[in-house]
């Protein structure tokens, strides 16, 4: 992990670079796409929820009764952006099988590269909860920023968003516009195209997850 910025998390643990190398090769298909995206969401979590709070509760061990650590309450909210934010919900509920799915429906005006807010639905007692965003894409940042916003709007607090690959000025407009928000991006790019796509990037990841064009 590295960054100048304490709340950017850009990750550098060579099998994140290998997978997100392998979702980059345009003959990947489908399939394979989808399950690397869940892998790459579960190790990027993994960094993510370092910071989990623990309590401690007694166990019986076949020697003595000890006092040990569990993750303490079930207070996790994922909230993937839709649609291509879905593949990475799996690998994070590997992880937190207890947290509540939200959903944000955003796309990206094709013309002004703007998001538009299509759907949401976020779990009871969000204020409370510690929220994981999720979307592979942090492109311009419209979309992270306008979905983080919402959250806000309904009263989440403690936000963390994860990306498979970002690209600089997005990530800039993001911690610009969210400082208190917790950012971990598996790789970070060289920039945007002039239809905003990442460079080198992997093309649409909604299109990528679900086989759609
Ligand atoms: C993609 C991606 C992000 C957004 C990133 O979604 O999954 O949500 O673009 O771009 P931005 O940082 O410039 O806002 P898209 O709008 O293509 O929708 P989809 O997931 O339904 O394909
Ligand atoms: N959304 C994508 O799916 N890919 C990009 O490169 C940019 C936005």
């Amino acid at each position: 992990m590295s960054n100048e910025n304490k709340n950017i998390m850009i990750c550098d643990h060579p099998l994140i670079k290998h997978k997100i190398t392998m979702l980059r090769n345009k003959e990947t298909g489908t399939n394979e796409f989808r399950s690397i995206v869940e892998e790459i969401a579960m190790l990027i979590g993994y960094e993510a929820l370092r910071d989990l709070d623990l309590e401690y509760v007694d166990v019986q061990t076949p020697i003595e009764t000890a006092s040990c650590p569990v993750i303490a309450g079930k207070k996790q909210a994922i909230v993937p952006i839709l649609r291509a934010g879905l593949g990475m919900v799996g690998g994070l509920l590997k992880l937190m099988p207890t947290a509540k799915v939200g959903h944000i429906g955003l796309y990206r005006d094709e013309e002004t590269f703007e998001p538009q807010e299509y759907y949401c639905k976020l779990p009871s007692s969000i204020d409370q909860r510690k929220i994981f965003v999720v979307d592979p894409m942090l492109a311009t940042g419209g979309s992270a920023i306008a979905a983080i916003d919402f959250i806000k709007k309904y009263g989440g607090k403690d936000i963390t968003f994860l990306c498979v690959i970002a690209a600089p000025v997005g990530l800039e407009k993001l911690a610009e516009a969210h400082p208190d928000v917790k950012i971990y991006v598996g790789n970070l790019d060289r920039g945007l195209n002039e239809k905003a796509y990442i460079v080198p990037g992997l093309g649409d990841a909604g299109d990528r997850i679900f086989g759609t064009k």
